[in-house]
């Protein structure tokens, strides 16, 4: 299976002026498409910074990050996060003065996708993650948590990459609405062969994923499925 992501012994260290926390150390994993990956491990472990990474929102202080096998440190990051990897968060992070499809279209406006193209875009994607046209002109705050998480997932759909990263995506969420968005994360890898990378506590989340790491303090190690 092609890896896309590699991370070759990758640490972090927040330095602050007065301090160093020490994240992230000798993390060595890889990451392929078509599969759902769970990162389960107490808090503080330093699952979100290691998110962050794979985001591209920050780069290692030690070790490699590569994507299709090049260095993320001499990537162009902006156009990584704008066009490759997308994240989804707990509090679903939508705009609140945009209406759902508003939100969905976002990321196609950045990349200067024409208007009616993204519209359509955006309705396919709303209809693949489940929702139905009458919330499309609806803001954010008039729908439920389960339906908000959705729209976020047809947003990161939107930017057309191939990684979707989520940190605690069903935190938020009664348990109804959690197997929606499992069910939904699974689709997208097993049939839209995108890789996909959850943080959660969720033990549901992490039944339903094909490879479960775990972190303990700041070391990743494999806690079912297999190595690529
Ligand atoms: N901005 C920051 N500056 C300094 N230290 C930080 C910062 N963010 C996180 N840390 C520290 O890095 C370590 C890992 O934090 P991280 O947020 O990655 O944990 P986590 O596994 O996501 O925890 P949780 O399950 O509570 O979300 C912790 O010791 C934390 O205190
Ligand atoms: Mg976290």
């Amino acid at each position: 299976m092609k890896k896309v992501i590699e991370a070759v012994d990758v640490g972090y260290v927040y330095q602050t002026k007065y301090q160093k926390t020490k994240a992230l150390a000798g993390i060595s994993c890889s990451f392929a498409r078509g599969r759902v990956y769970a990162i389960i491990g107490k808090s503080g472990s330093g699952k979100s910074t290691f998110l962050s990474l794979l985001a591209g929102l920050d780069v290692p202080t030690e070790g490699t990050l590569t994507i299709d096998g090049e260095d993320i440190r001499q990537m162009n990051r902006d156009a990584y996060r704008l066009r490759r990897a997308s994240v989804i968060y707990q509090a679903f992070h939508l705009f609140p003065l945009m209406t759902v499809t508003e939100n969905v279209m976002f990321p196609m406006e950045l990349q200067h996708v024409p208007v009616k193209e993204a519209k359509a875009r955006a309705c396919e994607y709303l209809q693949k993650v489940g929702l139905p046209e009458s919330v499309y002109r609806k803001r954010p705050g008039m729908i439920s948590g389960g339906e908000q998480q959705r729209v976020a997932i047809a947003r990161a759909m939107a930017s057309g990459g191939e990684i979707l990263l989520a940190d605690e995506p069903t935190g938020n969420l009664d348990s109804q609405n959690e197997k929606v968005i499992v069910g939904l994360l699974c689709r997208l890898a097993h049939e839209d062969h995108y890789a996909v990378i959850v943080v959660t506590h969720n033990e549901a989340v992490a039944a339903a994923a094909d490879v479960v790491y775990g972190m303990t303090d700041g070391m990743l190690s494999v806690v079912r499925g297999e190595r690529i």
